[in-house]
């Protein structure tokens, strides 16, 4: 295997974070650059396993900056991009849109620019960037999106990652840079920032509070080990086609309600409770304005084209994941105890 010098933004994030520890264990002969402002939602400590290793390099910035990323390509000759480094939160794009535009949009382009600039004749190079499904917007009871859905993003958070998988098509069919891109579903597992669904939940049930569904709890989400989606990364930034888009699912559908029910279940019976217990915390609260009613991927492509499929099951990755935060207590103390305390007080007290 040649080596490579690989760009990974946002590695200290929920997926940047299994990403880069993945890369770090399995190509000894790469040197991995991990990129990351530590915002709010980057986390060191999600990078213990790989921070002495000696492929491994972590530098702090900011992928809005020009003249740091142009500093960071004349250091580093970077044969690859896998670019993660995003504003992740829907609710987060609500109240706060500009930082999405700015991060997912500019930043975006910024990478592309320097990339174009430093990368002569593209032989040998790869930008990879990382997307979403919500980028097709909101699906009724019936049908998956297909790569070659049209997009309709209906948030913030959406829109400014359906602008920046654009530009990074433009860059392509403009200037002939080559790119591939994915298009996954909602992921979950260890690492993951509890502001979204699945470990505030579990925090919540740890701590005894209410646990808020949006509405009635009837939106529909498709979930993904967040392992898998970090295999499907390598395997598309491997073998993916220059110019290809790939979607990327767990083929796992829940309604919000059903989930969180599960997941009480496994709560219940990991902290030794009765059955019911945690379900009696259950509290529907104010909807998400704009909220989109189902997400569901149709992950043929990848499957017939590169033998993609995920491995971890429901049951399994929802009892690994309730299991993870209950044994990584501390972790989740450090943020909960944090900045995010007032957040989430806001955010919820609004409801
Ligand atoms: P995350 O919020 O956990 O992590 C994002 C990381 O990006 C953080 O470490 C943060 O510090 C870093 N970052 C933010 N702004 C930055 C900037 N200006 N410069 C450098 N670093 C910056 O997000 P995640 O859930 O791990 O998602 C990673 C990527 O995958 C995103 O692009 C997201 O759109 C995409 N995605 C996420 C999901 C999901 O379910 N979480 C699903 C599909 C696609
Ligand atoms: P989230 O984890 O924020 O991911 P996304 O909005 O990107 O899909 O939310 C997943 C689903 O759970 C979504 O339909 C909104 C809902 N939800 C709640 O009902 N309550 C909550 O407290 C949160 C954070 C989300």
């Amino acid at each position: 295997m040649a080596s490579k010098t690989i760009l990974i933004t946002g590695g200290a994030g929920f997926i940047g974070s299994h990403l880069v520890t993945l890369m770090v264990n399995k190509y000894p002969e790469y040197k991995i650059v991990n990129l990351d402002h530590l915002t709010y939602a980057g986390n060191l400590e999600n990078l213990k396993s790989v921070e002495n290793a000696p492929n491994y390099t972590f530098v702090k910035g900011d992928i809005t900056d020009p003249k740091f990323i142009d500093e960071l390509f004349q250091t580093y000759s970077f044969d690859g991009i896998i670019h993660l480094a995003a504003e992740s939160h829907v609710d987060r794009s609500i109240t706060n849109p500009m930082s999405f535009i700015e991060t997912n949009i500019v930043g975006t382009v910024n990478l592309l620019n320097h990339a174009k600039a430093h990368w002569g004749d593209f032989e040998g190079k790869l930008f990879y960037h990382v997307s979403t499904d919500e980028v097709y917007g909101s699906l009724g009871e019936t049908g998956f999106f297909l790569e070659t859905t049209a997009y309709d993003p209906r948030s913030p958070y959406s829109a400014s990652k359906a602008s920046s998988d654009h530009l990074v098509r433009a860059y392509h069919h403009t200037y002939g840079l080559p790119i591939v891109i994915s298009n996954c579903s909602n992921n979950y597992g260890p690492y993951q920032f509890p502001e979204k669904l699945i470990p505030l939940m579990i925090n919540n049930i740890q701590q005894n509070k209410p646990l808020p569904i949006y509405g009635d709890g009837k939106y529909t989400r498709d979930w993904l080990w967040v392992g898998d989606h970090a295999t499907a990364i390598d395997l598309i930034y491997h073998e993916g086609k220059n110019g290809e888009t790939y979607n990327i699912g767990g083929n796992n559908e829940w309604k919000n309600i059903d989930l969180v029910h599960q997941l009480c279940d496994v709560m219940d019976g990991l902290l030794g409770q009765e059955q019911g217990t945690a379900r009696k915390l259950i509290t529907f609260v104010k909807d998400r304005p704009g909220h989109d009613r189902r997400y569901a991927i149709d992950a043929t492509k990848i499957k017939e084209e590169l033998g993609w499929e995920p491995q971890v099951q429901a049951a399994e990755g929802l009892k690994m994941t309730a299991e993870w935060y209950l044994n990584n207590a501390e972790w989740l103390n450090n943020i909960t105890s944090g900045a995010y305390k007032a957040y989430y007080e806001k955010q919820y007290s609004d409801r």
